[in-house]
This record gives structure tokens, C-alpha cells and sequence, in this order.
């Protein structure tokens, strides 16, 4: 479909400049997208990244003190070949569920008619950044880890863990084991409960950093983004051969680690860059060997050895929500899903 005739489609379905689209989190969630399909464009995303297709300035943002390692970021992103344009503003209160009984990451999306800029749909966002993160981490794991994974770690059992353990068998599938681990055992125990069932590895909890780490071939950590890190498990835990893949920054690593990898990727140099410039990487970021999307591109090269101690340290990106955002635009106006409400 060419451009206008996208933004015809559009038009058909939501009057432009008169009407926007509400689609809530629950409509989402029962829309039934499979993670096959947030993978497939999850991957895309990165690979248009990769081939510096899109525009994506780094996140700007704000940090209310009202709790301790808060954020909210605005995230435009703009992928000319899909006729995307689009921005996020999403939270993350790690002490939400304690205060309020609420979820750490919230967020809305607002997707625009990219001939025109006007806004067309607003849609919870809390889905797809639950979804694309993991995804962004699979690919992490098909591209950088050892293929033939037979055990993977997840660090960190809420929202994102819970998320990652669902997914791992799309980019492991000879995954015999996921071992878990959480300060909060309780966090396990549910985690368990929920990916058990269609999971066909054998979830297993573990008792340590040590444990788990020491355990596990590839390693996912989804804890809690602190401002500065905590490092809480040690160098000599970490060998040779293993992929480190974080969605929660150096939180949990010994500096010592992030620099003596092999290879240490980013998904965006720019915006992890930035993130230093305000404080989160007080020892420095470790010398960057590429970003995640060029190695989904084919521009860089991934794993080469099964010796190469690798990191890849994703603190995601709008162009990943932007495909996904527009799949679920599609599909809401197709099946009539959500309500029109005047702009
Ligand atoms: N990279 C990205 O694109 C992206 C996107 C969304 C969220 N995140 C980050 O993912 C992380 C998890 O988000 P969530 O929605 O799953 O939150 P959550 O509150 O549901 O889960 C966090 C889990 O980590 C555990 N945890 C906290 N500190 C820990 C520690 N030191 N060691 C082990 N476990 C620990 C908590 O007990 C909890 O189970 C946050 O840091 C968030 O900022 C990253």
C-alpha cells in the first residue's frame, strides 16, 4: 500500500482532524496478538533501526521525587517506510505496587497520520512495552547467544521476567531449563504458576545471584533500573561463552564485567549516551562494539565464538513500540475494536 492510500484506509475507518481512536489496555491485552508476531515486528523495528531508516531522537524525560529511580520519557519515533509516526510517554515508578498497588511501568501511546501529523488513535501502552521488551531481548538472545542454549537465567520475576519466560522458547528452542531468581521469593513462586503451563522447559528457582548466574548459559536480568548501580552479583561469577542481556542497565553488574566483555552492545549509542551525561553509568559506559539493530540488519556481526563473553543492554526504544502500536491500530480499526471519540 502506498502512502496515501494508507492514509485513505485511515480515513475510512477514523474521520482525520475529527475524530481519534480509544483503544483501553484491556482491548489490547483480548485482541490476541500473538508473540510470533510482536517478535516478527519487533525485529523489524530493529533492523530499520539498525539501517538508520528511522528517526528516533534519544529519550527526553523527567523524574518526579516522589519516590526514589522514578522516570517518565517522552519517545517519538518515526519509520518512513511503514508510514509510522508516532510517540510514547510511559512511567516507571518502581514503588508503585507497595504505595499504590499498582504496576512500576504505565503509558499511553499516540499514533498520528504521518501525511497530515494529526493524531488518529490514543491506546494504553502498558501491552506493548511489556511485549516488545522481551521481544528486543529474544533478539539479543537469537543473535548473540549460542543457539543451542540448553539452560537461560531470569533475573528479576514481575511484569517484564514473567514476559521474558513466555517468550524465551521462540529465540532458545532447546531450552531445557529457565532458572529464576528474585529478591522476592513470592515473585517466583507466582511466576511459576503463570508460565509453567505453556512453557516447555522446566522452570527452576534458584536461592542466589550466585546460583542463578553460575547456573545458566544466557541471562536475562529485568529487575529494577536504579540511578546508579548496585552491582549485586560478582565478576568471577561471569564466564566465557555467556550472553548477558539486560533490560534494567549495569543495576546488578560489576563495572569490572560490562568492560571485559568480548563484545557490549546497545540498542541506541545516542540514547545511552545521554543516559550517561545525566548520571547512570558513573564508571562510564564500556567502549560500544554496535548496536542491537545492526546485528539483527546484518551489518554487524553477532556471536562468532562460543567462547565470547557478550552483553547487550537494551533500555528500549520507540520505533519498537511504533510497529507494534501500528499492528494494533490496524487491528482495532478492522474489527471495530475501542470507541471513536471527537478530537
Ligand atoms: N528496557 C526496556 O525497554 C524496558 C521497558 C520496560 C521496563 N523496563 C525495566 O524493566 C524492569 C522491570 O520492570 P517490570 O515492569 O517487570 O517491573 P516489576 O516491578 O513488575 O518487576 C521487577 C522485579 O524485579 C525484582 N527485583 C527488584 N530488584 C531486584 C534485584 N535487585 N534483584 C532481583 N530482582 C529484583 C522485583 O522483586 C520484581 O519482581 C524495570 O527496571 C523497568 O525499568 C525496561
Amino acid at each position: 500500500m502506498k502512502s496515501m492510500e494508507y492514509r485513505e484506509w485511515l480515513d475510512k475507518h477514523v474521520k482525520i482532524g475529527k475524530e481519534v481512536l480509544w483503544v483501553t489496555q484491556k482491548e489490547v491485552e483480548e485482541m490476541g496478538i500473538p508473540r510470533e508476531t510482536v517478535f516478527e515486528l519487533t525485529e523489524k523495528a530493529l533492523a530499520y533501526h539498525g539501517k538508520k531508516e528511522v528517526e528516533m531522537p534519544a529519550k527526553i524525560g523527567i523524574h518526579p521525587h516522589t519516590q526514589p529511580n522514578t522516570l517518565m520519557h517522552a519517545m517519538p519515533g518515526y519509520i518512513p517506510a511503514e508510514y509510522i509516526a508516532c510517540l510514547k510517554w510511559g512511567g516507571c515508578f518502581p514503588e508503585n505496587r507497595q504505595k499504590f498497588n499498582l504496576p512500576q511501568t504505565s503509558g499511553l501511546m499516540v499514533y498520528n497520520d504521518h501525511e497530515s501529523g494529526i493524531p488518529v488513535a490514543v491506546t494504553d501502552a502498558v501491552w506493548i512495552t511489556k511485549m516488545r521488551t522481551a521481544a528486543v531481548s529474544m533478539a539479543g538472545a537469537k543473535y548473540l547467544a549460542n543457539p543451542k542454549t540448553e539452560v537461560a537465567a531470569q533475573i528479576g520475576c514481575g511484569v517484564q521476567g514473567t514476559e521474558h519466560v513466555k517468550f524465551m522458547e521462540l529465540a532458545l528452542p532447546h531450552l531445557k531449563e529457565i532458572l529464576i531468581y528474585d529478591v522476592y521469593p513470592a515473585a517466583m513462586d507466582a511466576l511459576i504458576k503463570e508460565c509453567q503451563p505453556s512453557v516447555k522447559a522446566k522452570i527452576v528457582k534458584t536461592n542466589s545471584f550466585e546460583e542463578v548466574v553460575k547456573g545458566a548459559e544466557t541471562v536475562f536480568s529485568t529487575s529494577t533500573i536504579t540511578s546508579s548501580p548496585s552491582p549485586k552479583i560478582k565478576d568471577e561469577w561471569v564466564r566465557a561463552g555467556q550472553t548477558l542481556i539486560l533490560v534494567d542497565m549495569h543495576t546488578l553488574y560489576d563495572d569490572k564485567t560490562m568492560k571485559r566483555a568480548d563484545k557490549y552492545l546497545v540498542d541506541s549509542i545516542e540514547e545511552h549516551v545521554y543516559f550517561e551525561s545525566i548520571g547512570y553509568y558513573p564508571h562510564g559506559l564500556p567502549e560500544i562494539y554496535g548496536e542491537t539493530g545492526e546485528v539483527v540488519a546484518g551489518i554487524k556481526k553477532g556471536r562468532e565464538s562460543k567462547d565470547e563473553l557478550i552483553v547487550d543492554n537494551n533500555t528500549g526504544m520507540s520505533v519498537e513500540d511504533a510497529m507494534v502500536v501500528k499492528h494494533i491500530v490496524g487491528l482495532a480499526l478492522e474489527r471495530k475494536i475501542g470507541r471513536l471519540l471527537p478530537l
